[in-house]
């Protein structure tokens, strides 16, 4: 079998993929006309075109004005479903997605409308495709500690379908410590905690993330081989690292595909995975990540399946069914 039709067939777990990063030109257009949201792009191959950065930031300027058209719960239902269905197709058999309430609740719409769309897709998912789902609610690292306690007490009737916290947004100038207060009573309430850390912000970020926030993942992370005994306590620790390189290039934290430092990580003992990210925005899903790996670094079948195992190994399933997927 060809490594193509192995990187396809193989079943696989995705634990970093932003759900408002998912939606496809298409969906977006489609919205738009329904809900007469006035788009800046004429067609959906200009939506497409727009779709160049040359930063975090310039990609979610357009990221945020493209989750507008997402209004009422079957839209937020259309695009949890388009996703899964999606990882039905890759053979993506466990996600752990991740959504932004403060996108949504700044636009007036409530946890009562997305939270329902969400979960009746993630419900049709097990039952039609097999495939599990957790959420992971993320707050945006742009906007005050304040707004993120907030968010984490509207959140509550919806607490049981929740199993991490995250936090994303602009990184740079929004370290980690800015929300250390937020995460203990996140800690506290016995939520999981994952933090995007080292994406474009130094290995310091990465640092207070694991001994502020004590995450139990980090969020790219691929600035920690700047700092050794960050590199050392990675490894000792094994705190997985869910890895995303079709975003990595896309926003220039490396120049080709061919500089990317993934296999030097897994080398040096990290527990890395591969995820997709923003999918639609990025140029690939999750099978497309593996395949430019493969072509741009030549992975083997080997490195493959050890990515594949420790998605498994990093996800948030109970242990005893881990145990039977690695
Ligand atoms: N939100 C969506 N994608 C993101 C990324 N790659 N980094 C930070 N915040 C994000
Ligand atoms: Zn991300």
């Amino acid at each position: 079998m060809s490594l193509s039709s192995i990187i396809k067939n193989i079943p696989k777990a995705e634990l970093h993929l932003h759900i408002e990063g998912s939606l496809t030109p298409e969906l977006m257009w489609r919205l738009a006309e329904k809900h007469s949201v006035s788009l800046p792009y004429a067609s959906v191959e200009e939506i497409e075109a727009a779709y160049n950065f040359e930063d975090l930031q310039s990609f979610l300027d357009l990221y945020y004005a493209g989750a507008g058209v997402l209004r009422d719960e079957d839209d937020f239902f259309a695009l949890m479903w388009e996703y899964l269905t999606r990882c039905h197709e890759d053979n993506i058999v466990h996600t752990e997605i991740m959504f932004d309430p403060q996108t949504h609740t700044e636009r007036d719409i409530g946890f009562d409308i997305f939270m329902p769309g969400f979960l009746k897709a993630m419900e049709k998912a097990k039952d039609e495709y097999g495939i599990s789902s957790y959420l992971i609610m993320s707050f945006l690292r742009h906007l005050p500690e304040d707004a993120a306690f907030d968010t984490l007490s509207a959140a509550e009737p919806y607490y049981e379908h929740i199993t991490a916290i995250g936090l994303d947004s602009s990184e740079l100038g929004h370290p980690p410590s800015k929300f250390e207060r937020v995460f203990k009573k996140a800690k506290a309430l016995g939520f999981k905690i994952v933090a995007h850390a080292g994406e474009e912000g130094p290995a310091s970020y990465i640092w207070e993330a694991i001994e502020l926030l004590d995450v139990d993942r980090i969020d790219h992370g691929v600035r920690c081989q700047e700092d050794e005994a960050l590199m050392d306590l990675l490894k000792e620790r094994q705190i997985p690292l869910t890895v995303c390189p079709l975003s990595n290039l896309k926003l220039c934290v490396i120049n080709d595909m061919k500089d990317h430092n993934i296999v030097q990580l897994l080398d040096a003992g990290l527990l890395v995975t591969v995820n997709s990210d923003d999918p639609t925005y990025f140029g690939g899903f999750l099978n497309d990540n593996f395949e430019a790996l493969h072509q741009s670094l030549g992975i083997d079948e080997k490195t493959v399946r050890t990515l594949v195992a420790n998605s498994f190994k990093a996800s948030f399933l109970p242990q005893e069914q881990k145990n039977q997927l690695v």
